[in-house]
Parts: structure tokens; sequence; C-alpha cells
């Protein structure tokens, strides 16, 4: 279709005088005498284009009367200055053709305020709102920064696999992958299942994190990142958990914890500001709509240091503010979010890297300090999210990685090609693992996780698209 322009182009270069064709969906319509305004978006951006519509449209009487939310248009006319208040230009049209109709008596959409927990069930239709269109555009300039930021500093990108033998962390926390019929499942002797006449003739599994492939290509490549879906079937039903999430996952060799800490630190600034300079008229809306204080907020990230303090410090500070928590504080317990609260909220309120956390509650592949009871592990604590950042310096010693991988009862026979990395030209390295969707609830807001990914996962759910 000649001259046909996105809206964000039309508003941002006004060419004023021009003939052009627009296409999109309607907000809203309102009639006046003799014509019509038409607010009309095409998700380019979130403002939308005003559309004048005269009666002498010969469409006009049978179909521009019966216009309603949501029907999608294309719009033919010039770009005139708009003599009123609220738009610089507006689209005098002197062509509308109607691609579909949208009845008002079903279509879901109307032009109010309509609650996130409505707009999760119709998942399929919510991308069409102003909120969550600009979370859709945020998320999709985060992924595009994520890859700058990388690229720039001479990162390649590693796609790791989905399927997979390993359990990274440890937890057993995974979804078995299977072409086996489940109705009948193949027995071995004692009554195991036989795996060996499964697809891949052993168990296999959706991954819950990309880092140990990524170790292999790091100590090839020097510095790369993966960055994908991730799975976890752990049952936890809250605003920051999903089943099926996107991690970014760096991997440095050469590296130590404190490089790993600088990146991270770097990296999350990186995002904030360039969310704020690139999707600026989004962000404006969730200050506006969403959040009062985010605009603050992000302010307060990108112009201090991170707190950087030991798990052991952490501990001492939280014996220290005579609250009582719900689960009591003590030297080798998992700091829960209650706690991490309390650091980045009241305690600091700002961001906070806490390090060196005892190796008991931490993955194998951690790399074990010289007090022989913690490990080079660093959490991210953000105001409002929590754990937003996990990651570590690797064990790069074969020794004292067989000794973790024994203690935590890991099969090793899975993990030959894992150790071989520690046989053949190891070195330092580090890596951390970023929530893609905690970010994206970090920089707009949103206060629930299910509404920064377009069709979430969570348990019990899965039920669109
Ligand atoms: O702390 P985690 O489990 O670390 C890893 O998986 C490491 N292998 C990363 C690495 O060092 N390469 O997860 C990393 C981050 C968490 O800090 C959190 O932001 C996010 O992933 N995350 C989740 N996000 C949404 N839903 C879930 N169920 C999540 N579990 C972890
Ligand atoms: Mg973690």
């Amino acid at each position: 279709m000649e001259n046909r322009l996105r809206i964000k182009t039309i508003l941002m270069e006004k060419p004023l005088g021009r003939e052009l064709c627009v296409q999109g969906w309607l907000k809203s319509k309102r009639d006046s005498k003799g014509l019509s305004f038409l607010d009309l978006t095409d998700g380019s951006t979130l403002a939308g284009l005003q559309v004048i519509a005269p009666e002498s449209l010969p469409n006009y009487a049978t179909e521009i009367t019966r216009l309603s939310t949501g029907c999608s248009v294309s719009a033919r006319g010039t770009l005139v200055a708009s003599p009123a208040k609220g738009q610089e230009v507006e689209l005098q049209s002197s062509e509308i053709t109607v691609y579909g109709w949208a009845p008002p008596e079903t279509y879901p959409l109307q032009k109010k305020r309509h609650s996130f927990e409505f707009l999760r069930s119709i998942a399929h239709l919510r991308a069409r709102t102003n909120s969550l269109g600009a979370v859709a555009r945020v998320r999709s300039r985060l992924s595009w920064a994520i890859h700058l930021f990388f690229q720039q500093r001479g990162f390649f990108q590693v796609h790791t696999p989905i399927i997979t033998t390993s359990d990274c962390e440890g937890a057993g926390e995974m979804f078995a992958v299977t072409a086996l019929d489940l109705e009948k499942i193949p027995r071995a002797g004692g009554g195991a299942v036989d795996y060996s006449q499964d697809f891949f003739g052993r168990p296999a599994s959706l991954t819950v994190s990309g880092q140990l492939e990524a170790e292999a290509y790091a100590l090839a490549l020097g510095n790369v990142y993966t960055f994908g879906p991730t799975f976890r079937a752990e049952n936890s039903n809250t605003s920051r958990h999903l089943a099926e999430f996107w991690m970014l996952e760096p991997e440095m060799a050469f590296c130590d914890l404190e490089g790993d800490m600088n990146l991270a630190e770097e990296l999350l600034k990186f995002l904030i500001s360039d969310c704020l300079e690139n999707r600026a008229e989004d962000m404006d809306l969730f200050s506006r709509f969403v959040d009062k204080d985010l605009l603050k907020r992000l302010d307060n990230v990108l112009r201090h240091d991170f707190v950087r303090i030991s798990y052991s410090e952490a501990i001492r500070q939280l014996e220290k503010s005579g609250r009582s928590f719900t689960f009591p504080i003590a030297w080798g317990v998992d700091l829960q979010s209650e706690h991490e609260r309390y650091l980045a909220e009241t305690l600091f309120g700002r961001p906070v890297i806490v390090t060196d956390y005892p190796e008991t509650i931490k993955p194998f592949y951690m790399r074990l300090n010289d007090d022989g009871k913690t490990v080079a592990a660093m959490d991210i604590l953000f105001p409002g999210i929590g754990e937003i950042i996990g990651g570590s310096q690797r064990e790069e010693r074969l020794e004292q990685l067989l000794a973790r991988m024994e203690a935590a009862h890991i099969p090793l026979e899975n993990y030959q090609w894992y150790l071989d990395l520690r046989r053949y030209g190891t070195v330092p390295h580090a890596g951390f693992g970023l929530g893609f969707e905690r970010i994206i609830q970090f920089v707009t807001g949103m206060g629930n996780i299910r509404d920064v990914i377009a069709f979430p996962r969570t348990p019990g759910s899965a039920i669109l698209a």
C-alpha cells in the first residue's frame, strides 16, 4: 500500500499536507455534527492518530457510524494541523475501508480502564490496551538493549539447548521431556521406568538454566551470553515466579566475583537508562497510571552505587534489626523474601548485592572460598522486587568441584562433559542470571509478573495460546 506510514512516524515527522494511508484499530469514536472523530492506533506507539471522517464519505452512513472500539480500518487522507487541543496533527480522510468489526456487545475491551486481573483472562487481546501494549514495547526494547550491551562489549551470544539432561541448579524442579506413552510406560527390572526406550535413551528435561552450557562456550570464546526461555516446575504461586520465564546469563572466562558484580551493576543501570531514553512515552504512562514513584525509584538506582555486603554481615544486620521475622534468622539459613525486603527497602533503600553465602545453601558449581564454609556467590536484591540476579564465580578446580558434587549427590555420569572443562584448560570464570521478567517489572512498576510476559505459565494455569 503506497504512502502507508506507521503512526509513530507520522507523529514524529508530521508530514503536513501529504496524502497518506494509515491502518490500525479504533480506540474510540466520537460523532459530531457532519463528521466523526476516530482515535486510531496501530501499536507502533502509545499515542493514537485522530482521523476525521466527514459525512461525505460514501460509506459514512452504512459503516462509519457503526464503527466501535476494536474495529480495524484503513484510512487514506491528508495530514493537516489540528485546530483543536489534544493533538498537533490529524488525518482528514477521503476514504475509509473497514477490515474487521468488533461488535461492542461481545468485544471484551471497551474504552475504560480494565483491571489487570480481568485482562489476564483475555491474554490474546490485552496487548491492545494502552498499558499492556506499553509493557510489550518496553519488553522488546529491553531485550534489544541486552543484546546491545553485550555485543558492544565483545560478548558472543550462544544458543544453549532447551532440552537437557543436566539439572543446573540441582533443585530437582524440572519438567520431564518424554516421548513415552504415559498410558503404557515401559518398566525395567524392579519397576523403574525403562528410559532406554525413551526418545533420548535416558531421562531428559526442559532446562532450568543455560549456565553449564554457557560455561563450555566461555571457556572457548572468552565472554558469552545466553538469553532464552527457562523452565521451573516449582510450585510458587507468587507475583514474582513463573514456570516459564526468560533468563539472561552472561559467562566470562578469566573473571572473578568482583568482575561479575561490576558487570551486573553496569548492565542493570544500562537497561534502566536505555528504557528511560528510548521508551519515554511508555515510561510516562507507567509513572502516571501504574506507579507514581516509578521515575524516582529508577533514578535512585541510577544515581547510587549498589550496596555490597557479605551474607554474614547481612545476617548480623538482620539480627540487629529487632524485627521478628516469620522465618527466624541464624547464620546458615537461606534469605527469605521478608529478609531481602528488609535489606533492600528498609535498611539501605537501594539495590544490595549480598555475597559469600554458606556453601550448604548454594548450588554445586559455586567456588568454595578459602574459609571452607562459604562460596563466591552473589545475589542482587532490588527494592520492591527482591532477588533480580543470582550469580557466582564458578569452581574451576577439579578436586573441589568433585567434592561439592559428591556432597550434593549429583550423578557424576551425567556431568563428565562439565568436569572435562576442569580437566582441560580450566580457568577462573564467573557469570550470573538475570530474571528478564523481574527487570521488566522493576522498570515498568508492574506488580504482577504475569503481566509482563505475553502468555504466562504458572502452576495450574497454561490455558491460553
Ligand atoms: O538464582 P537462579 O536460580 O540462578 C541460576 O539459574 C544460575 N544458573 C544463573 C547463573 O549464574 N548463570 O536464577 C537467576 C534469576 C533469579 O535471580 C531470578 O531473577 C530469576 O532468575 N528467576 C525467576 N524468574 C521468574 N520466575 C521464576 N520461577 C524464577 N526463578 C528464577
Ligand atoms: Mg537465586
